[in-house]
């Protein structure tokens, strides 16, 4: 693999992996294309700038033009496909974007990739397309599909695609299903970069309903080097689940970054809870443990105490990200949930 593309490499996710793959592979060099969204930042790369090995396109996956060009003129021998609308509470205001990206953007790029003849197509997927468990029970990569939210249909959808080009084609792709990451540069609409942000600076942190719903947390980089053992590893046609064995509810996060920022209960704040909201996710990731060789390595307690450092040292970032269109969208959608 010594020619990656990568899509939505200015992303939470997918700014690890560039970081990791070109640290990791020496004689390695990555394209990543990125469309620069509302999540997209080019400074989360920053520091790859000037690497010969690393070269950024802006562009939209969605741009067939742009995409049939780009896999024409430079042979790639594998894509790790990351791009996507991301954030299951935007989709819920509108599920446009979502199936724009998720779907149409992933058909795209399987056409223009099928004909530049890849070796091996990595599909990031999520938990979330399997909908959601009870008390008890896993995921398992057998567990039948049922996407609860525009986003997880939008990526199921996306998911069924794949499969039909490996099916019809014998298109080289495997998919990959990950439970909730944390990390660095993840962007602050999500749980845990929300509440340490809104902690820091002494404002309230919303609780959606009873907090009582549950996520399997698994650190960034353990998700990121499960996608490269898939990328060298996994079976084309394969589906693989990566999750952090780490189940928690809201309320134990959200009680666990008051301790660790040593911040007051009175800042919790309990909002009418998310429409659908799924009640738990919990993945068994035995199989790629067995087939990939991979295992979740970081430690949930120090993984979110270096988050939160991250956090603490990184607030030009923060602020830059929290500021105009998002300082917008973050007001009207509590405003909403406080009604
Ligand atoms: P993110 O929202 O942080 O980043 C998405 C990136 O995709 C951004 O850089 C954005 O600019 C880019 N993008 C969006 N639309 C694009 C388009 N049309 N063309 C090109 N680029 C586009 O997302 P993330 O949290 O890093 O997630 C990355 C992938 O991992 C997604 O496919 C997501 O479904 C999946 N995933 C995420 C999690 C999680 O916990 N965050 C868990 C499992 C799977
Ligand atoms: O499981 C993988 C998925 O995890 C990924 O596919 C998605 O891209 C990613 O966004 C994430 O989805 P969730 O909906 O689980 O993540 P989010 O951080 O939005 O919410 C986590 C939990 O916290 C969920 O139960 C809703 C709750 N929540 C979230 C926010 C933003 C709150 O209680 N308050 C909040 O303000």
């Amino acid at each position: 693999m010594k020619r990656l593309l990568v899509t939505g490499g200015c992303g939470f996710i997918g700014s690890e992996f560039v970081r990791q793959q070109l640290a990791n592979y020496p004689d390695q060099t990555v394209v990543n294309l990125d469309a620069l969204t509302y999540a997209g930042n080019v400074e989360n790369l920053a520091a790859l700038e000037g690497n010969p090995r690393y070269e950024f396109v802006h562009g939209d996956i969605t741009d067939r033009n742009l995409i049939d060009t780009l896999l024409k003129d430079k042979p790639f021998d594998a894509v790790v496909h990351f791009a996507a609308e991301s954030h299951v509470d935007r989709s819920l205001l509108d599920s446009g974007p979502f199936v724009r990206t998720n779907v149409l953007g992933t058909q795209v790029l399987l056409d223009a990739s099928r004909a530049a003849k890849v070796d091996k197509f990595v599909h990031v997927s999520t938990d979330e397309v399997y909908g959601s468990l009870g008390a008890t029970g896993l995921f398992t990569e057998e567990t039948p599909l049922a996407p609860n939210s525009p986003y997880s249909a939008s990526k199921a959808s996306s998911d069924m695609l794949v499969r039909s080009y490996f099916h019809s084609f014998h298109f080289p792709a495997v998919i990959t299903r990950c439970s909730n990451n944390y990390g660095p540069y993840q962007f602050p609409e999500k749980l845990i970069p929300l509440f340490i942000t809104n902690l820091m600076a002494n404002e309230q942190v919303p609780i959606y309903g009873t907090g009582t719903n549950v996520r399997d947390w698994i650190h960034v980089s353990d998700h990121c080097r499960g996608i490269d053992a898939a990328l060298r590893k996994g079976m084309p046609g394969e589906v693989y689940n990566f999750g952090g064995r780490c189940e928690k509810t809201n309320m134990e996060i959200t009680l666990l970054l008051l301790e660790l920022l040593e911040k007051p209960q009175s800042l919790i704040r309990y909002v009418a809870d998310r429409p659908g909201h799924d009640l738990r996710y919990a993945i068994d990731c035995s199989k790629a443990e067995r087939e990939l060789g991979w295992t979740p390595q970081v430690v949930f307690s120090e993984g979110l105490r270096d988050t939160i450092n991250w956090y603490r040292e990184n607030t030009t970032w923060t602020s830059r990200v929290k500021s105009g269109a998002y300082r917008q969208y973050y007001q009207q959608q509590y405003a909403s949930r406080l009604a």
